[in-house]
């Protein structure tokens, strides 16, 4: 096993489209199977702490169960910040700007699933301004 690496689950006790919550050296991680792949992140929604292992996987988009923002779990990228529409959506961004989720390498070995270092995070995407006219 890699140096850095910790078992975090076994990889049978999972069916595919399923994800758990597993509390690790005092981290909330977020593990899901999909398909034949194993994903890691962080367990809470960087928008405002949501537990998303409550929320929906779709592939590899996790849903928020609080205000439905969306997380590519295979590189954490922001794929919805909220569902909030219009002014609201507007400020949203601007109070609190869309972030990547944080997402983990990961090894599978002998049945189970090890945790490795963060996987490089990606860039944010670019922030609606306001503009008066
Ligand atoms: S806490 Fe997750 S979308 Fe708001």
């Amino acid at each position: 096993m890699m140096d850095g690496f910790i078992e975090v689950a076994n990889a049978d006790a999972f069916s595919d489209g399923e994800m758990r919550q597993v509390g690790i050296d005092g981290h909330e991680l977020l593990v899901a199977k999909v398909g034949e792949r194993f994903f890691v992140a962080d367990a809470r929604c960087p928008h405002m702490h949501g537990h998303l292992a409550r929320g929906t996987l779709e592939g590899t988009i996790v849903t928020c169960p609080r205000h439905h923002s969306q997380f590519d779990l295979s590189d954490g990228r922001c794929v919805r910040w909220t569902d909030w529409k219009g002014i609201a959506n507007t400020m949203a961004e601007l109070v609190r700007h869309p972030r990547p989720l944080r997402v983990y390498q990961i090894e599978v070995l002998g049945g189970k699933v090890f945790v490795g270092p963060e996987k490089k995070p990606v860039a944010a995407p670019p922030v609606a301004v306001l503009t008066s006219r």
